[in-house]
């Protein structure tokens, strides 16, 4: 049982000392809703399962009677909803009541040279298990679960048996009830623990760090002990990416941060600005962040082009230096661009630099200028059709002159262009993407359904329902 309601946890936990910068909650919705599925699939498991042999020897006063009970297969299984409920600060307990098997098998009998057997149908009434769980974290960074106590109570064994001389065997109906009863309640514990091992497996061999594309990895280990009280488990997750060519840390820290309530919801995931913002830094130091652009990058319809002579409006001195040619610029980010996250609102800021060139028709390159770039876009996000939406919004651009070979200039006039270039062509395309939306990434063993995203100061969250897929949880 309690196996499957931790399926509801391997998918989230995939995932030292310092502050978590991505949580991950779940929720006692969450936890009543995987011991659901998990009961489900319990129950679909038992149907038709074929148990092992029992073999002994039954005292009929005159000898002993030799008997083994073979091909032993639940027809019916009338499997209680179990309860779960977070326990002990530490993991859960789970208790299974009443349950209740129908079983159908042959008996065959031998007592010395004589040879009998039959069939026989069983049943086995209220049986009670309870287990507890205890979560905990390896040294790697992975969640951990050991099994910490388990009892198993068999109420009451009843065996019918049919064919042969089967009213012999039938008088000793008492040594079957109490040798099955025994072998049943001696067998439940050590399955149980057996499969809380096997989980415990999945969980050692899963990874706590994921490569997210040809740049980044994402770095997810626990960073302290799961924490559990009476409503949720709180998962703490590094939620640190790094640059996979050149992985270094970034000169800025997690901070703490407390995630609301949200018990409407099996589960809500925290995402801090240092997550965002140490994926920015990946990019930085990888030196991604940096682009040459030059004029057949600029639409042909844009009224302004990149050469001399078009430059002219805003650097009138240009086309007199260097009339005609043509130009290009080379723009890269000063520092990581920054995400900040407040009520409602993620903004970005980015310090960039650019450095324009004029191209001699033999190819020299001759510097020219370079601009100080200070934008500032302000940002919302939100779900609708399980998918993630936005919209991006310039803030602010400011410009600054830091050096120029051709003399002084003002910049207001190409600032004004800039920003203009960006409300009227750039962001509006880019605002089309986010509106079509981002799929959420399906997991392979649930959805997320009833997606909320909130901005808080600092952090974010994403609440949400999930929706185990049945065929593709059967795993052991
Ligand atoms: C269990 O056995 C019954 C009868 O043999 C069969 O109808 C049913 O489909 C089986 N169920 C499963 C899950 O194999
Ligand atoms: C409760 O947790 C502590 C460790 O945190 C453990 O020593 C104790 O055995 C647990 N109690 C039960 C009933 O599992
Ligand atoms: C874990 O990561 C390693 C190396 O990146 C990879 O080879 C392996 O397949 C991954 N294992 C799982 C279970 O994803
Ligand atoms: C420079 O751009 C203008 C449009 O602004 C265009 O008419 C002109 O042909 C361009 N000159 C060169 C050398 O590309
Ligand atoms: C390219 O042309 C410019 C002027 O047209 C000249 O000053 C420069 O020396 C030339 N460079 C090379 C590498 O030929
Ligand atoms: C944009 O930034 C400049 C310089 O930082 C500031 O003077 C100006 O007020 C800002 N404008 C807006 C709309 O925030």
């Amino acid at each position: 049982m309690l196996p499957s309601v931790i399926v509801v946890l391997t998918f989230l936990s995939c995932a030292s000392g310092e502050n978590p910068a991505m949580q991950v909650i779940l929720t006692n919705k969450g936890l009543q809703y995987g011991k659901h599925a998990g009961a489900g699939l319990i129950q679909d498991k038992l149907e038709n399962m074929t148990l092992p042999d029992i073999t002994g020897d039954v005292d009929i006063k005159i000898g002993k009677v030799h008997y083994t009970l073979t091909g032993t297969t639940i027809t019916k299984c009338d499997f209680p909803e179990p309860s779960v409920e977070f326990f002990n600060a530490t993991g859960f307990k789970t208790s299974t009541s009443g349950l209740s098997v129908a079983l159908a098998g042959e008996w065959r009998t031998r007592f010395g040279i004589i040879h009998d057997g039959g069939s026989f149908n069983m049943a086995i009434f209220s049986v009670d298990v309870t287990s507890v769980v205890q979560l905990g974290r390896d040294s790697n960074g992975h969640l951990s679960i050991t099994s910490m106590s388990c009892d198993a109570v068999v109420g009451d064994v009843d065996i019918q048996f049919h064919g042969g001389a089967s009213w012999i065997i039938q008088r000793f109906v008492h040594h079957f009830k109490g040798k099955i009863k025994g072998k049943m309640e001696s067998n439940i514990c050590p399955a149980v623990t057996e499969s809380i091992e096997k989980l415990e497996f999945h969980l050692q061999a899963m990874n706590v760090s994921f490569d997210v594309n040809e740049v980044l990895y994402l770095d997810l280990p626990l960073t302290g002990l799961p924490l559990i009280d009476a409503s949720r488990l709180n998962l703490g997750l590094k939620g640190e990416f790094y640059s996979i060519k050149t992985p270094t840390e970034p000169p800025f820290k997690p901070q703490p941060f407390t995630m609301p309530e949200q018990p409407a919801y099996m589960l809500s995931v925290g995402v801090s600005e240092f997550t965002l913002n140490s994926a920015s830094f990946g990019y930085y130091s990888a030196g991604l962040l940096q682009v040459l652009i030059d004029d057949s990058m600029i639409p042909p319809s844009s009224p302004v082009h990149l050469n001399t002579t078009s430059m002219g409006v805003f650097i009138p001195q240009l086309p007199k230096k260097f009339p005609d040619l043509l130009m290009k610029l080379q723009v890269y980010a000063k520092e990581a661009p920054l995400f900040s996250f407040q009520s409602g609102a993620a903004k970005l800021s980015a310090q960039i630099d650019v450095k324009a060139f004029a191209i001699e028709p033999n190819s020299t390159q001759i510097p020219l200028f370079k601009l100080g770039v200070d934008s500032k876009f302000n940002s919302k996000w939100w779900f609708a059709d399980e998918t993630l939406k936005g919209s991006v919004a310039l803030d602010n651009i400011t410009l600054t002159l830091e050096s120029t070979e051709v003399g002084d200039f003002k910049v207001d006039g190409l600032q004004k262009t800039l920003s203009m270039a960006m409300k009227v062509a750039v962001l509006p395309k880019l605002n089309g993407e986010l509106g079509k939306g981002i799929a959420l990434p399906r997991m392979k063993h649930a959805q997320l359904v009833n997606s909320v995203l909130k901005m808080e100061e600092g952090f974010m969250t994403v609440s949400s329902d999930a929706k185990l897929l049945m065929e593709d949880t059967r795993f052991n």
